[in-house]
């Protein structure tokens, strides 16, 4: 961790939330003639790795997407794998997202999560409500149509029950009641070995989000290679449907 270079780095214009598609964890273990489940074992130290940096640098948001509701299609041997692993994630490094000022929160349909897991995840996410260092929204079980669906049955009821004027509905409301509330829409997505999809990850929340794919497979995919995506990043302009002049009007503007 000591050798890593931030110097191309500027750290007043780092994202604020980075969500990341954790993807390729199979194809590292294939490579190797190990078991896929070798690969998953050595993503989760990845994931340790990513936490860690957006942590260090400040960055206050990190979504990572753990499981999609498309996984539970997976052999039932690499489901359980993979569960058993998300739970001995949340038991062994509870203490350093303690340490580390961390709070947890978790995304998804927790209902169809095994009850030893969903018990666990909870916990977490009880233990950690007060810190405010790094939010990692724990995505599992998540799928952006699910969300997105469970947001509108909320709403719908909420009408019919006569709480909300379904003319009161705008964007910011829409989002409010998706599995992110009050989280900011991503500025950067990260999806790691090379393929170019969003896979039903956050469909309403990366309406603007600056999208970079990398060939690295997420159990290579550690410190360096994160402050790298965030060099990319940085490189990018962000217009938000705007001209360019208009963007820096608006830059300009906001500063004075
Ligand atoms: C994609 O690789 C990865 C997953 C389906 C799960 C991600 C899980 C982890 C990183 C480990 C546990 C998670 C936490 C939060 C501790 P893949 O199996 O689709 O790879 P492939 O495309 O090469 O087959």
């Amino acid at each position: 961790m000591h050798a890593l270079d931030t110097s191309a780095l500027d750290p007043t214009r780092l994202p604020r939330h980075v969500a990341v598609i954790m993807d390729g964890n199979g194809r590292w273990a294939q490579r190797r003639g190990l078991s896929r489940i070798e690969g998953h074992r050595r993503g989760k130290d990845s994931v340790r790795a990513v936490v860690e940096t957006a942590r260090r640098l400040g960055i206050p948001y990190l979504s990572l997407f753990a499981f999609s509701t498309e996984n539970w299609a997976r052999p039932p041997r690499e489901v359980n794998a993979l569960m058993a692993l998300l739970r001995r994630y949340l038991r062994t490094e509870v203490k350093r997202l303690m340490k580390n000022e961390v709070q947890v929160r978790a995304i998804g349909d927790l209902e169809r999560l095994p009850d030893a897991v969903r018990r666990e995840l909870e916990h977490v996410v009880e233990l950690t409500r007060d810190n405010s260092r790094l939010i990692v929204g724990l995505c599992v079980s998540y799928g952006g149509r699910e969300d997105i669906l469970r947001a509108a049955r909320r709403l719908a009821r909420e009408a019919q029950a006569g709480a909300l004027d379904p003319e009161a509905i705008d964007a910011q409301r829409f989002a409010d009641a998706l599995g992110t509330g009050d989280i900011p829409d991503p500025d950067l997505l990260i999806r790691t070995s090379g393929e170019m999809r969003i896979s039903n990850f956050f469909l309403w929340q990366l309406a603007y989000t600056e999208l970079y794919v990398t060939d690295l497979l997420w159990p290579d995919f550690r410190e360096q290679a994160f402050v790298d995506a965030l060099v990319h990043y940085q490189q990018r302009e962000r217009r938000f449907g705007l001209t360019g002049k208009q963007q820096a009007q608006g830059r300009a503007g906001a500063a004075r």
